[in-house]
């Protein structure tokens, strides 16, 4: 099957978040499947052009029409890449040159945007590759859909679009005019785009979509309900009969504490209590804690953005330190209010806490080796991939139940067993307190079993195959229509 992929983002080339892991892995995990093809399209940011590892070659340019502009776009096919699959930056200068530096968070993101998906089709008839599958991501290139179906049609005259949701929050919002001015699209377009007289382009993928999937089941579900689908609840109930939750991988290859270049010792689900031992050691020596074999050590890699749960944890994050022995470890940036908090914290309680702001890969590897529990109690999570690292990388994860959280971290009872974490339903601070009570609980009381249970994820498939699989499923599925 030939199969194009159009992100705002992909690693190891740009990333801001997991949509950047998953593109890194989907298209890695697609093209492995015998009979495909894959080719990913992603933006020419600076970092990328100016990075000296990424060899490309010019392979064409064109200018793309928006509204009444015409801009220059250049494609450059990426060289050398090993698995398989075929990436392509589009060029602009304008759009993606000088810039602030970020990917997101220009004043005219929503016209880079719509550009960059205009650019995408143009790209593609360019190759010459008219794909069977078109999938593309959030709403920084949710307009692939309507171009496609309102002005490409000849070109693609049965290629099929999935439009995927990583995170309904950001939906891509312009004013009406934006429409005629920057889209450029037919009259009768303007209805599946028009929200309270605005224009939301992610309402006008999940209309124009062949088929629409989000990264978990859970979340699909939640989309339903007003508190979880921020206006657009409605839109996609209608939509629920093409709406599919897929639930994410995670890159097994790169995420292996066997052969992780990061860390200082490695190890596997039968030699974890040697390794991670070593590991726990050497971080707590490295970001300044006690060195203290047996104090568990609760770590969090994370942006440091409200819907993360950190409300929960900077509630309860004295009484926790007061009432336990436990250490925690925060890596992350992000809110000005949350990086304080956690810097007052650590200098409170030096001896428990520690506060990395900082984006550090390695780190991070080492942090997810390293810890004994790892928290994630956002608020709500489409999927959420680190509590799938910190498993496996044998840390047990305390998680809130929803999203991709409930669907990857199945609860263990008090002992431990038939579950892979500690969870709790309710987003609220007492109810975090005593899933970590719990955890902590099992940690001390009964190590036997926590190690039991350490070795039960570590030894999870959180692999790409099965998702990769379901994709394939599905793309059959609208090809046959
Ligand atoms: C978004 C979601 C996150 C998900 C990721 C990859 O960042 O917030 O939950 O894991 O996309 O799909």
């Amino acid at each position: 099957m030939r199969i194009a992929i159009c992100a705002s983002e992909g690693a190891p080339y740009a990333k801001s978040g997991g949509l950047g892991d998953v593109m890194e892995a989907l298209p890695a995990a697609l093209s492995r499947i015998p009979g495909n093809e894959v080719v990913l399209l992603l933006p020419y940011y600076n970092k990328i052009k100016y990075n000296s590892r990424y060899q490309v070659e010019k392979v064409a340019d064109f200018r793309v029409r928006l509204g009444w502009r015409q801009q220059y776009a250049g494609i450059m096919k990426l060289l050398g890449r090993q698995d398989g699959v075929q990436v392509y930056f589009i060029d602009s200068e304008y759009y993606f040159g000088a810039r602030t530096g970020a990917i997101y968070g220009d004043m005219d993101d929503g016209e880079r945007f719509a550009f960059f998906s205009k650019a995408c089709l143009d790209t593609l008839d360019a190759l010459g590759y008219i794909p069977d599958v078109i999938q593309c991501n959030d709403w920084q290139t949710a307009l692939v859909p309507t171009y496609l179906k309102a002005m490409y049609r000849d070109t693609f005259p049965s290629t099929k679009v999935m439009f995927t949701i990583h995170n309904i929050e950001y939906q891509g919002w312009a004013s009406a005019n934006f429409f005629d001015d920057v889209l450029g699209l037919p009259w009768e377009y303007r209805g599946c785009m028009d929200m309270n007289n605005s224009v939301n382009v992610m309402k006008g993928a999940i209309e124009t979509a062949d088929l629409v999937t989000t990264v978990s089941e859970t979340y699909a579900r939640e989309l339903m309900y007003p508190y979880y689908a921020h206006g657009l609840d409605g839109i996609l109930a209608n939509a629920s009969w093409k709406l599919t939750g897929i639930t994410n991988g995670i890159d097994v290859n790169t995420f292996n504490p066997d052969t992780d270049p990061a860390l200082p010792a490695h190890y596997n689900a039968t030699s974890f209590v040697a390794g991670k031992a070593a590991c726990k050691a050497a971080l707590q020596k490295e970001v300044g804690l006690p060195v203290k074999p047996d104090v568990p050590l609760m770590v969090m890699v994370t942006r440091l953005a409200g819907h993360k749960g950190l409300d929960l944890l900077c509630y309860i994050a004295r009484r926790l330190m007061w009432e336990t022995d436990a250490q925690l470890l925060i890596l992350g940036t992000g809110e000005a209010q949350y990086e304080t908090f956690f810097k007052d914290l650590a200098n409170q309680f030096p001896d428990q806490v520690a506060a990395k702001i900082t984006f550090n890969l390695g780190l991070a590897s080492r942090v997810y080796a390293g810890g004994d529990i790892y928290l994630m109690p956002s608020k709500s999570e489409p999927c959420g991939l680190s509590q799938m690292n910190a498993m496996r990388y044998g840390t047990v994860p305390v998680v809130h139940a929803t999203g991709g959280l409930k669907d990857t971290v199945p609860a263990a009872d008090e002992n431990g067993e038939n579950g892979l974490g500690f969870t709790f339903q309710s987003y609220n601070a007492d109810d975090f307190m005593a899933a970590l009570k719990r955890c902590l609980e099992l940690y001390s009381q009964q190590p036997d079993k926590f190690r039991a249970l350490q070795k039960r994820e570590m030894e999870q498939d959180f692999s790409w195959n099965k998702p990769a699989a379901r994709y394939m499923q599905l793309f059959n599925q609208m090809c046959s229509w």
